[in-house]
């Protein structure tokens, strides 16, 4: 007998073959995440669930599946799962890292480039028929070249930024709860404190997990902290920057620009406040979404899943110490 497993989203093809080889799959087909209801009625005789970053799997939904062995996260990012409940139960719980880095600093580089010089706004400008001659002051915006990158969480995604940021000649710097001395070494990246970082940046760009501690770490106080012409680039999780105290930073002008791929909420409603300002760039969540990191994603969630339903260590386990402890 094949194990049972609930797929909550269809991933590409390649990773479904693999799950469908090893298991016996049930695939949520809809564009949209499953309903909490349906979930929680589908998980009831798994032995293991593959989810993604829009599903919250917490302490009630893995009672409601006693045989639950291995959650495997379509992500690196795992809040959306309460990983102390899975590891109190002996869920072996696995996460994507490494294959969505470059993909994600493409996104976050891109986010950077389009606001500096204002692509969006030219592209809207063109179309609605308002680009009337060439114009000195027309859509003038900032250089990315030669400025100074503040990089917030020097892990795999913020020294993939780096790397390209040198070659845009930034001056690099950066702040995390751990310094990387491998990072500072090779891409001459300064550790600051967090303030000195917010104060002398150009550009911002955030790269660190949202956790209890980085949960608003952006808020109206540090706003008021950074230059007045500075860009602030989110790729990480909305959580992290205080969306309403950012609306009223771009309004106000205490800073120049904002371009987020992620927000809170999300998906963010068209009517959201942000959206009625023409200095910030959203995008939906989309920085690791190319084909090729997409496939290599949903192999590595195929492999978790399946090693976590042999007992054995997934390739990428948050919590390793569940199958440590049954060895
Ligand atoms: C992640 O993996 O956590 C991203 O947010 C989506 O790829």
């Amino acid at each position: 007998m094949k194990p049972r497993v609930y797929v909550t989203r269809l991933l590409p093809k390649e990773a479904m073959d693999r799950i469908h080889a090893y298991c016996d799959a049930k695939v949520w087909e809809g564009e949209l995440p499953p309903p909490r209801e349906v979930l929680m009625e589908n998980v009831r005789d798994i032995d293991g669930l593959l989810s993604l970053l829009t599903d919250k799997i917490d302490a009630e939904l893995m009672d409601r599946a006693p045989k639950l062995k291995a959650i495997s996260n379509y992500a690196v990012g795992y809040d959306n799962i309460d990983i102390p409940a899975a590891t109190r139960r002996g869920i072996i719980v696995g996460n994507t890292p490494g294959v969505l880095t470059e993909t994600t600093a493409d996104l976050a580089f891109a986010l950077m480039m389009a606001a500096a010089r204002r692509v969006v706004e030219g592209d809207k400008m063109t179309r609605a028929g308002k680009w009337k001659t060439w114009g000195p002051m027309i859509l003038v915006g900032q250089d990315v070249h030669g400025a100074t990158l503040g990089i917030i969480g020097m892990g795999r995604i913020g020294t993939a930024v780096a790397r390209r940021a040198r070659g845009f000649g930034m001056k690099l710097l950066y702040y995390d709860i751990v310094r990387n001395s491998k990072a500072e070494e090779e891409l001459g990246v300064q550790y600051v404190e967090l303030n000195k970082l917010l104060a002398d940046s150009d550009f911002i760009t955030i790269h660190t997990n949202l956790t209890k501690e980085t949960h608003h770490l952006i808020s109206a106080k540090r706003f008021e902290m950074m230059k007045r012409t500075c860009i602030l680039v989110n790729t990480a999780r909305g959580p992290i920057v205080d969306n309403m105290a950012l609306y009223d930073a771009l309004r106000n002008k205490t800073i120049a620009y904002a371009a987020l791929d992620v927000t809170e909420p999300e998906p963010m409603p068209a009517d959201h406040p942000l959206l009625t300002l023409d200095n910030v760039i959203v995008v939906p969540h989309i920085a690791s979404a190319s084909i090729a990191t997409r496939t290599k994603m949903g192999l590595m969630a195929a492999d978790n899943l399946i090693a976590g339903l042999k007992g054995e260590m997934p390739p990428n386990p948050v919590n390793p110490e569940v199958i440590m402890k049954s060895r």
